[in-house]
């Protein structure tokens, strides 16, 4: 699966750094606005792929640590730091179900639109769980479409992107966190109006399969249909996607 990750993310790892989701302003405002950070942080960003939340944590700490299973994606990150001539941030080679760092080692941890890519979830979060000093805080966020929507999603996903693994619903990720040891302090479902055609360029998809997922979408029947709301703009397919933003504390 780590080689599946690499061979999806190498290549289009230009793409994520200016992708519309992952560079937005907002998005990474409401990332930093939940986890809080202090100016004497030590932060590590899980897959954090082309650096966005750890650069966009990095003036509000001491230091932060972005890893990633992609080269490439690190490379993206690298060019934006020296650009902006940043020296509080370092950039790692791994694996968020293996992290390279002792116990308790950070004061925050944050992970984004990364963890419906992890096969062993309970493992991920014990490393999470590890590597945060007690009484301290991370930041989940991830695709978390409601049933059933997540079955139509499922099938586009998977296609649009191999290494997807599954998406949890704002309920299961609850669940996960507290059998991990954490305390969910808040788990806030957020619906996000979605530019179908963008999140295909994203991954380039090639047009034929583009026009086959954009069908599973628009044909979606029922309480999936209701949720979803596929609709065309000027041409364009929009529909709604959804996000966990959650909160969560290693007890002290
Ligand atoms: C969609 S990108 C998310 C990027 C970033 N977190 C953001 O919010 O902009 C997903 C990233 O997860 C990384 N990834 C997937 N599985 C991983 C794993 N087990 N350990 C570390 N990184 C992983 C991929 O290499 C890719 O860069």
């Amino acid at each position: 699966m780590t080689e599946d990750v690499r061979a999806r993310f190498g290549p289009v790892a230009a793409n994520y750094a200016h992708a519309k989701f992952h560079s937005s302003p907002e998005g990474l405002r409401e990332v930093v606005e939940l986890a809080r950070p202090q100016l004497g942080d030590l932060a590590l960003d899980v897959a954090t792929g082309t650096g966005h939340v750890a650069l966009a944590l990095a003036p509000h700490v001491r230091r932060v640590y972005g890893l990633d299973l992609t080269r490439e994606m690190l490379d993206q990150a690298r060019r934006v730091t020296a650009e902006r001539d940043l020296m509080n941030v370092e950039w790692v080679i791994g694996d968020a179900v293996r992290l390279p760092f002792a116990d308790e080692t950070f004061d925050l941890y944050t992970v984004r639109a990364a963890p419906h890519h992890f096969l062993d979830v309970d493992h991920f979060l014990h490393e999470a769980y590890r590597v945060l000093r007690p009484g301290r805080h991370a930041v989940f966020v991830d695709c978390a479409p409601p049933m059933p929507a997540r079955d139509v999603l499922h099938e586009v996903e998977k296609r649009r992107d191999p290494s997807h693994v599954m998406s949890r619903t704002v309920e299961e990720w609850v669940e996960l966190l507290e059998h991990a040891g954490f305390v969910v302090d808040s788990a806030i479902p957020r619906e996000l109006d979605w530019d179908f055609e963008d999140w295909m360029r994203t991954m380039a998809v090639p047009a034929p399969m583009v026009a086959e997922l954009a069908e599973i979408v628009e044909s979606a029947e029922g309480e999936a249909r209701r949720q979803l709301r596929p609709e065309r703009r000027d041409g364009r397919l929009w529909h709604a996607y959804w996000h966990a933003l959650i909160r969560a504390e290693r007890p002290g």
